[in-house]
């Protein structure tokens, strides 16, 4: 995770965006900070990055990589306003030994790819249409030797997958349809017939951009419905409330990459 001591919306580059919007620093600090203690309350390591002034995205730290099994492929972003924020996410991990595969094609890391270790012996899922481009998919999967099902984002509300599709445990998922093309929509229904489906209230307020342990669910206090879904689905749904993050066009997913040594 990496802290919004520099958070701002100074450039619109998703929908969310909003210049004239006022963002207040401390708030978005103080809910951050809540986010990280009801990760360390669960029991989760979580590690921090420095923020670096003049990088207002840094806090989504979801973007920076995507980790498999102790292998790295590394975020080629899409806008230059985020360029920089690529090489100290590489940083991070090649200090701690991890196996990094600098990319050539733009992708987003976790803000467009998401692993499922037990779907179909370990499957990647991993979006385009917006921001991650579709060769990044076959990149992937060279770097990490997994098959990736290649999904198309429609909606520019969703311009991540990780708004739209999140994995709840290793073998399962939550999702909102609307937010693919219809035969994306089929495949995501032939892959996972049981997957915890999401109405447009709950995706518009972020609820899928959540992280889950397979147990606990932390996901946008506003997502309520989806949170009964789960809840009824047999996972813990933990609410925390990001109104301050989410003017940058994210929330909890955005704000954590998940390492998998
Ligand atoms: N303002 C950021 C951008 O548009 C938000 C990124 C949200 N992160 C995510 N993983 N969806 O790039």
């Amino acid at each position: 995770m990496c802290s919004p001591e520099h958070f701002a919306v100074e450039y619109a580059i998703n929908p969310w965006m909003d210049v004239t919007a006022s963002v207040d620093p401390e708030l978005s600090v103080k809910q951050w900070d809540r986010l990280r203690e009801t990760l360390v309350g669960l029991g989760h390591e979580v590690h921090l990055l420095a923020p670096e002034p003049g990088l207002p995205d840094m806090v989504y730290a979801a973007n920076g990589a995507f980790t498999v099994d102790g292998t790295v492929y590394g975020a080629r972003f899409k806008h230059p306003q985020r360029t920089a924020e690529a090489a100290v996410h590489r940083a991070f991990y090649e200090s701690r030994g991890w196996r990094f595969i600098a990319p050539n094609e733009t992708n987003e890391g976790e803000g467009d790819f998401a692993y499922l270790p037990e779907a179909h012996g370990g499957l990647v899922l991993a979006g385009y249409g917006f921001r991650t481009e579709l060769p990044a998919h076959a990149e992937a999967q060279e770097a990490l030797g997994r098959p990736v099902v290649s999904l198309h984002l429609v909606d520019p509300r969703f311009y991540h997958l990780d708004v739209a599709l999140a994995s709840i445990d290793d073998g399962n998922i939550a999702y909102y349809p609307g937010a693919f093309s219809a035969a994306s929509q089929r495949v995501l229904a032939q892959l996972f017939p049981d997957a915890v489906v999401a109405d447009d209230d709950d995706a518009l307020s972020f609820g899928l951009n959540l992280v889950s342990d397979g147990a606990n669910v932390v996901l946008n206090n506003e997502a309520t419905r989806l949170a009964g879904r789960l809840k009824a689905a047999g996972y813990t749904p933990v609410p925390v409330e990001l109104a301050e993050l989410k003017k940058g066009g994210g929330s909890v997913k955005c704000c954590v990459a998940e390492l998998r040594p």
